[in-house]
């Protein structure tokens, strides 16, 4: 339970808290989930906030929004110790680690332009994850780095 003495951004009312995200990687999950503020939802963002579990950790408050499993396997991706909070009139109503799923499908785009995901076919973009990356299952192509910046608008 946080302490009054701990607590450096004030709780919400309803909505989510990504808790626990590495120190530095609070921009690139609203980044990756695409919140900007546009829709008028009041976002606050902890940095470098101390952490018994991580020493030092980001948390990312989003009032109104509850995730959808989409946007908690993009997530998955970067900040896998992430832990995902629904808060509803103040009280944590649920609570989950983010998982890293196995593959992700329609999230990513592939690289190779010469991928058959490019061809203007009807087929979803599919990502195995492993631990080198993630691969395309239709061409094969590896992304090692950037993940953020493959991610379908
Ligand atoms: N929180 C919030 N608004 C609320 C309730 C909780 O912003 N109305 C935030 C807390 O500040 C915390 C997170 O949601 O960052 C999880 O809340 P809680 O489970 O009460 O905290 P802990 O027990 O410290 O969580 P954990 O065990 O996951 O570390
Ligand atoms: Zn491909």
């Amino acid at each position: 339970m946080t302490t009054d003495t701990e607590l450096r951004v004030s709780k919400i009312e309803n909505g989510t808290v990504i808790d626990h995200v590495r120190a530095g990687e609070a921009l690139r999950v609203l980044k990756i989930l695409g919140i900007d503020g546009s829709e008028g939802e009041s976002i606050s963002v902890g940095m470098n906030v101390p952490s018994e579990r991580l020493g030092h950790k980001d948390v990312v408050k989003v009032e109104g929004m509850e995730l959808s499993q989409d946007e908690v396997d993009v997530l998955s991706l970067i900040a896998p110790d992430a832990s995902i909070n629904i808060i509803r009139e103040y009280d944590v109503v649920e609570k989950s680690r983010v998982e890293r799923p196995d593959a992700v499908t329609g999230v990513l785009t592939c690289p190779n332009t010469n991928c058959i995901t490019n061809a203007g076919e009807p087929i979803e973009t599919h990502f195995e994850i492993m631990d080198e990356g993630v691969q395309c299952r239709y061409c094969g192509t590896i992304i090692r780095e950037d993940i953020t910046d493959h991610i379908e608008a």
